[in-house]
């Protein structure tokens, strides 16, 4: 009887973090390796947010708190869907949990049943899919390439859904793309959901503040008031206030739906960390012009990165409307040779190939779930971007179509 549970069977190790891994490793000896694989902004916590939690320490707030968080926090995210998404929700409609991954899971676990469907537009967010395997239920990935935008539409949604559908998750903006869904595009594929009242809806709006260019940030149950039943808004801190370490995620929905939720989570981790819920509380509260500073910042990178990426050979990709992403098509080196011999068979080897010849870590789409692609993450700075970029252009150039090896 095998000791580890059926279950992990089909579960694969974290991609991202495997690039992470390898480039500490080349770094460790002693390569120059630039990383533009890790998903998580570059700037430090903002001060006041640290403040609030070395607050929260000093007057004791070091014990349990309710399982779905402390109550300051969870009016504290009742105000900001209000404020910033027109959502209306009580405080019981709310639940905080360690990281924008538990809220995702504890969702899925408290009601995926063997073989219910969870549809997933690829590329996706790598957890997505081994959540929902684990939950015991079946993704449905569902294709949307580079010249939608690696958006889905109304007629691949109408489409994927079956009786057996559980979930549509919708990540905008997206990891791994950028991709940002407008007003007029989520209300397309509201009037689908609308007819299909067995479905659930993931919102996934962690990236919700990472938009540019004016873009204007909608969530589905705000365009659709129809949906707001069956929708779950999931959010967290990690991303907008640079907190992927403090593990605080949220989400409002339906109160059955949140109790169960709060039920599994009761017998896993308990509260969220009381310290980083004052930590966010504070984030939430507190004054929010500083994002238009990282915006720019952010913005800048992404335009800079997507103008030089389009001018190495063999690769393209489309302008994202927000996050810290960009998805790049590289079918057109797949099949050729580097300088050293090696055939470019697919994705993978295309970015494993750029780390060992140039010190260029990025993330290969088949981890996404549409090949032949690779994620950068621009959250770094400008010069290790142009640096890489450079690097990036130099390998696509050195791709050869016969295989001969550089003198
Ligand atoms: C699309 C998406 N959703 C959710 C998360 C989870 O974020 P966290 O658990 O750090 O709050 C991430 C993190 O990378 C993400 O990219």
């Amino acid at each position: 009887m095998p000791f580890i549970a059926d279950r992990l069977a089909t579960i694969k190790p974290s991609p991202t973090l495997a690039v992470v891994k390898r480039v500490s490793e080349l770094k460790a000896q002693g390569r120059d390796v630039i990383g533009l694989g890790a998903g998580e902004p570059d700037f430090d916590t903002p001060e006041w947010i640290k403040d609030a939690a070395v607050a929260a320490m000093k007057k004791g707030q070091t014990k349990y708190t309710p399982v779905e968080g402390t109550m300051d926090l969870r009016k504290a995210i009742v105000e900001k869907y209000k404020r910033e998404n027109d959502l209306t929700y009580t405080p019981d409609q709310i639940i905080v949990s360690t990281g924008g991954k538990q809220v995702l899971f504890n969702a899925f676990m408290a009601t995926v049943n063997p073989g219910d469907e969870v549809i997933v537009p690829a590329p996706y967010w790598v957890s997505y899919v081994d959540m929902v395997e684990l939950a015991g239920g079946k993704a449905v990935i569902i294709p949307c390439t580079a010249d939608a935008n690696y958006k889905l539409t109304p007629a691949q949604l109408q489409s994927a859904i079956t009786p057996k559908t559980k979930w549509l998750i919708l990540n905008s903006p997206s990891n791994p793309t950028g991709a940002a869904y407008t007003e007029t595009e989520l209300r397309a594929l509201a009037d689908v959901l609308v007819g299909n009242p067995h479905v659930y809806i993931m919102a996934d709006d962690i990236y919700e503040h990472l938009v540019y260019d004016g873009f204007k940030f909608k969530t589905i149950a705000q365009v659709e008031p129809k949906l707001y039943d069956r929708t779950l808004t999931c959010n967290g801190v990690s991303k907008a206030y640079s907190m992927t370490g403090w593990r605080i995620g949220y989400a409002g929905g339906p109160k059955e739906l949140i109790k169960a939720m709060g039920a599994i989570q009761g017998h896993s981790t308990s509260n969220a960390s009381s310290i980083s819920q004052a930590a966010a509380l504070g984030a939430l509260t507190g004054d929010q012009t500083f994002l238009n500073g990282w915006r720019e910042t952010y913005k800048a990178r992404r335009d800079l990165v997507f103008g030089l990426i389009n001018k190495c050979p063999g690769l393209s990709c489309p302008l994202p409307e927000g996050a810290f992403y960009l998805y790049v098509d590289c079918s057109a080196c797949i099949g050729k040779y580097t300088s050293g011999g090696v055939k470019i068979e697919n994705d993978e080897q295309f970015v494993t190939q750029l780390l060992e010849t140039e010190g260029v870590a990025a993330v290969h789409g088949a981890a996404f779930g549409l090949s032949p692609a690779f994620r950068i993450s621009y959250a770094t700075s400008t010069e290790a971007l142009t640096e890489a970029c450079t690097r990036i252009n130099r390998f696509c150039a050195s791709l050869n179509a016969n295989g001969v090896k550089a003198a």
